[in-house]
């Protein structure tokens, strides 16, 4: 007896055990039953957010959005959308996203109006997940959009609507092709072995019992194409800073220092106040005016436009700061 047949006889006895008819010994066993359109359309949901493609029929108002909401998405998200206890916040947020603490929202930070008819949809509300009708949630999409300021207070939506709407952060996603258009080079790249002038342990940022380090000896690590030092020096010829720079009426050195003092100089001087550091990180001090002046395009580079100092933002330099360091730079980094 081959193991298709022997199965087939197993299965055969167990649904005659059960007390079903057999209608069809040689081939079907009669488990299951026919999948339907309706099934497979339950389960297809999925939107695309660029497109709209697979929005289904259907309509909503925010005046219908807002009794859906209140009686079924407030109780978390809050009247307007600004979040009840933990539970997400919905609506502002606009101009965030390059703060310290972003706050992301669907005014904010989504790309694509379709897809949060998808979430919702999908997945709201979140103890009852595709309990509401298509009309429920246009409606309740059109509340949110208009929550966020995207579509008016009488606006109707629908899947054309939808699709229509260009989301404030649309253009705020970039495509990361850097990773698959670069050549890789794994072996015998580098021109000459690369010395190393500085590592963690020697700067005491790491704390070990036996401060060791690498400095002083030379690894050959294959071509390192562009060096911290390079890059920081392309920054700085591109955002042309520097004593060439035009003056112009900006923030004055009395408004600078105190920020650098407060943000660098604990680190970067002669005798550095911060924890763990004996000396100026690099032979890098602003204990001057003249210091500050001679270094401004490195100070650019890595604080305004790296955001590679303050070293790990120990010293919390706020957006703000950065700006007006930028805006002093800009004006030509006047001293006096
Ligand atoms: C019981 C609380 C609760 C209710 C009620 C609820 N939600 Fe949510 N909602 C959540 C939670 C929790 C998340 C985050 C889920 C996650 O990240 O996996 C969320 C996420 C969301 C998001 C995505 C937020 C973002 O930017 O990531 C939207 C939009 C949303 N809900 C809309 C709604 C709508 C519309 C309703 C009413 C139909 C609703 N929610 C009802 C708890 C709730
Ligand atoms: C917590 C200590 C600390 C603070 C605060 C700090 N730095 Fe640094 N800085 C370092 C360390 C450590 C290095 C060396 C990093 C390395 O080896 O790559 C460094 C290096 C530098 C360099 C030299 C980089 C180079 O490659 O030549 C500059 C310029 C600099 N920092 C500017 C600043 C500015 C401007 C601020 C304030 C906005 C600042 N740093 C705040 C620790 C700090």
């Amino acid at each position: 007896m081959s193991k298709s047949v022997k199965y087939a006889a197993a299965l055969a006895g167990i649904v005659a055990l059960a007390g079903f008819a057999i209608a069809d010994a040689g081939q079907q066993y009669n488990i299951g039953k026919p999948v339907t359109e309706a099934h497979i359309a339950s389960w297809d949901i999925d939107v695309n957010g660029l497109t709209g493609a697979g929005l289904p029929p259907g309509q909503g108002s925010v005046a219908q959005g807002t009794k859906v909401w209140e009686a079924k998405c407030s109780s978390c998200h809050g009247e307007f959308g600004e979040g009840a206890g933990k539970f997400p916040v919905i609506a502002g947020g606009t101009g965030t996203l390059t703060a310290e603490r972003p706050d992301k929202t669907v005014g904010s930070y989504w790309p694509y109006a379709p897809t949060l008819f998808d979430y919702i949809k999908r997945a709201m509300p979140f103890p009852a997940p595709q309990s509401l009708s298509n009309d429920e949630v246009y409606a309740v999409t059109a509340y949110v959009l208009n929550l966020n300021d995207v579509v008016p207070k009488d606006a109707m939506v629908d899947a054309k609507a939808l699709a229509a709407i260009k989301m404030p952060n649309r253009d705020g996603f970039i495509k990361a092709e850097w990773d698959t258009k670069n050549v890789v080079c794994m072996s015998k790249c580098a021109p000459a072995p690369v010395k190393i002038t500085s590592d963690l342990v020697n700067l005491h940022v790491t704390p070990e019992e036996k401060e060791v380090g690498n400095v002083g000896s030379t690894v050959d690590r294959g071509n390192i194409e562009e060096s911290a030092d390079t890059t920081a020096a392309a920054a700085t010829t591109a955002h042309g800073t520097g004593p060439g720079a035009k003056a112009a009426s900006g923030p004055t050195f009395e408004q600078v220092q105190p920020i650098m003092a407060q943000r660098c100089t604990v680190c970067h001087s002669g005798k550095p106040t911060q924890a763990g550091f004996s000396s100026a990180p690099m032979g890098v001090k602003f204990d001057t005016p003249a210091e500050i002046k001679a270094q401004v395009a490195q100070i650019k580079a890595l604080t305004v436009t790296s955001r590679q100092m303050p070293l790990g933002n120990m010293t919390h330099m706020t957006d703000k700061e950065r700006g007006l360091l930028g805006t002093w730079i800009a004006a030509g980094a006047p001293i006096k």
